[in-house]
This record gives structure tokens, sequence and C-alpha cells, in this order.
């Protein structure tokens, strides 16, 4: 596998694994298709080897472009997603075209041009939520949000190619992500930056959801583990076995900022949150994949990601994200 498509290559988890990537296989040339919407950023790349880096700017739902993107391409991993809860219980129809329509112009182009593997990257939102125990590959999907409904659709669809075309598509369902060069409206970069800055943490009801924390660069290599390794037909769970409450993780932000719990603000929940996610993720483990960095240590070089980089995180508060903001917590 020397040229392989990365879908979404501008945003937080696609960049973190084209890095990774490049570093690992001296031999690797990436095509890199991104809309570049709000949340794709060209700043996350900054540091690349640009002759094995080449970058498309455009929509996997069109799909022409998507057949131009992956033409000469070994495999494809798909990325690209509209990817916060909060935005799709605003406002859906992006995240059907992308997450469902865009899935779809993807396996076309893998039949058509009979590529090697096809990753899509879907999440453990599909599953629902789980009071105990943790779900495994083969248990029904619930989704329960618009987001997770996308993209469970999404990867339903495309294994259909597997069965009914022999499209080698892998699915690889991951925990909550986090790391360098998050966009800021997911809970953990907000929470920091706002500390930093001396702002509320707008914590939703009583705090008390858990989420599984996962290492960017720990979810990045279960992917590229699951596309090498992998079968085709399969769906494999990355989970990063860190299971916290929100307001665990939340008094972890302000122990490493060195900030007060008076920051903490409660508010409204969010319609529909989902208590609590949870995977098993023996089935990739089998496969030699394990996640590396420790809770302890992925949050303390996260903390001092953000607060070594404001250069990058200051300019995307200072945007389209104001709007949101407001929208999203003016009257909550
Ligand atoms: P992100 O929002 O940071 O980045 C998404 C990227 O996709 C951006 O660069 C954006 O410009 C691009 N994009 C959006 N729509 C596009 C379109 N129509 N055509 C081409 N490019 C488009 O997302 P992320 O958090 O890095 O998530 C990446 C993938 O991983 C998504 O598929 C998401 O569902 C999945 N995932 C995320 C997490 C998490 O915790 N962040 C966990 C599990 C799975
Ligand atoms: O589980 C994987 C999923 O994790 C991915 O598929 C999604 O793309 C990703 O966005 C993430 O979804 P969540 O909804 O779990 O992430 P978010 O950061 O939005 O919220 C994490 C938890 O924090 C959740 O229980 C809601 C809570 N929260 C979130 C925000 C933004 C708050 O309490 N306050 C907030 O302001």
């Amino acid at each position: 596998m020397n040229r392989i498509c990365v879908t979404g290559g501008a945003g937080f988890i696609a960049s973190n694994y084209i890095k990774f990537a490049l570093d690992e296989y001296p031999d690797l040339h990436i095509v890199n298709l991104d809309k570049l919407t709000y949340a794709g950023n060209m700043d996350n790349l900054k540091d690349i080897d640009e002759s094995r880096h080449t970058f498309i700017n455009g929509d996997i739902a069109d799909a022409d472009v998507v057949r131009k993107a992956m033409d000469g391409c070994d495999a494809i991993i798909n990325f690209a997603a509209d990817s916060h809860v909060d935005r799709s219980i605003m406002e859906a129809s992006d995240f059907i075209a992308t997450n469902v329509r865009g899935v779809h112009n993807i396996v076309e182009a893998a039949k058509e041009m009979k590529t090697h593997r096809v990753l899509l990257v879907s999440t453990d939102e599909v599953y629902g939520s789980i009071e105990s125990g943790s779900f495994v590959e083969t248990d029904p999907l619930g989704p329960r949000n618009p987001y997770s409904a996308t993209k469970a659709g999404g990867e339903l669809l495309g294994m259909t190619y597997f069965h009914t075309f022999d499209v080698p598509v892998i699915v690889t369902r991951g925990s909550n992500t986090y790391g360098p060069n998050q966009y800021p409206e997911k809970v953990l970069p907000l929470f920091v930056t706002n500390a930093i800055d001396d702002e509320p943490l707008p914590l939703y009801g009583d705090g008390k959801n858990v989420r599984d924390w996962l290492y960017v660069e720990d979810h990045a290599r279960g992917i590229d583990h699951a596309l090498r390794h992998g079968e085709p037909g399969q769906v494999y769970n990355v989970s990063g076995s860190n299971e916290k409450e929100n307001v665990t993780l939340t008094h972890k932000i302000l122990e490493l900022v060195g900030k007060g719990p008076d920051l903490i603000k409660p508010i409204q929940d969010r319609p529909g949150h989902d208590r609590r996610y949870s995977i098993d993720d023996t089935k990739l483990m089998g496969l030699g994949w394990k996640p590396l960095t420790s809770w302890e240590d992925g949050m303390a070089k996260t903390v001092k990601w953000y607060q070594d980089n404001e250069w990058w995180w200051r300019k995307i508060k200072s945007g389209e994200f104001r709007e949101y903001y407001e929208r999203q917590y003016g009257n909550k």
C-alpha cells in the first residue's frame, strides 16, 4: 500500500493519522481529499513532507471528485465526516450528505476501480448508550442522535458493498478521541482553552455521563492496524479502555491547567444525551494492536499542547466558532 487516499485529512484524527503514517512508512504517498469545512484546517498539516502529500480541495458528496482522488490509490481511509453531535442536533442535512452519500460515492468508486482496501472510520456511538458491560462488534446498532444515525447509515451502506459486490470494506468503531489539533467545539479542547482564559466550563446535566478516552495516536495506529491486518467484511472496535465521567475529566483539566472548580458551570443537558459509551476491543487486540498512551500521560501531553499552541486555537475561537458558541450556549 504505497498510495493511500485519506479523506478529511485536514481534520483532527486524519491529520494525526497522516503524520503518523508518513513517519511510519517511508515509501507512502497520501492523497488527501478534504472539503475544508469549518473543521478542516491546513495548519494541522503544517510540518509534513509536501513531496509525499497531494491535497485536493473537494467534497466526498461529489462522485466525480471522489473518483479522481481515488484513481491510482491502493486503499482509501474515509475520515471525512460532519462529526459534532451538538451541531447535528441543530441541523442534520450536511451530516446526511457527507456521512451517508459521501460513503456511498466512496464504495461505488472502489467497486469500479477495484480498490484493494476501503476502511470506513466509524464510531462507538453507533451502538448507542449502555448502562453496564461493553458492546462487541456483533451487537445490534442503536444510534440515538442525528450524527450517530448518519454514521451508522454510512457504515451499514458501505458494508453492503462487501456482501453484494465483494468490495473489501473494513469498518472501525473508535471511542472518544483526544489530543493535539482537535477543533475546540469538542468537550476536551473547549474546556482546556476556556480554562486557560478563565471562562466557564459548560458541563451538561449532572456531569455523570461516561465517555471512553482514546489518545489520537493510538486511534490512528488502530485504524492503520485494521487496514493492514483486518479482514474485509469485518468490524473492529478501537477503545481507549479509559472510561471517565465528564465531571472527572473536567476536574483533571482544571488540575492540569492550574485553575479552580469555580469555573465549572452546570448547564441544561444535551437532548437525548447518551449516558455511557463502552466498547470491547478484544478483536483488534487479537490482531496485535493495543493503546500505548496512558490516561495520565495523554492528558498531560494534550493540555500542554494547547498551552503551547495558542496560535493554533485562538484564530479558530475568534472566527465562525464565536457565532456557533453563542447559538449553542447563549440561552442555556
Ligand atoms: P473533524 O470534524 O475534526 O474533521 C473532519 C474533516 O472532514 C475536516 O477536515 C472537514 O473539512 C472534512 N470534511 C467534512 N465534510 C467533508 C466532505 N463532505 N468532503 C470532504 N471532506 C469533508 O473530525 P474528527 O473528529 O477528526 O473525526 C474524523 C472521523 O473519525 C469521523 O469520521 C468521525 O465520525 C470519526 N470518529 C471521531 C471520533 C472523535 O472522538 N473525534 C471518535 C470516533 C470516530
Ligand atoms: O464516542 C465517539 C464520538 O465522540 C465521536 O464519534 C464524535 O465525533 C465526537 O464528537 C465524540 O462525541 P461526544 O458527543 O461524546 O463528544 P463531545 O466532546 O461533544 O462530548 C463529550 C461529553 O462531554 C458528552 O457527554 C457531552 C459532554 N459535554 C460536551 C460539550 C461540548 C459537556 O458536558 N459540555 C460541552 O460543552
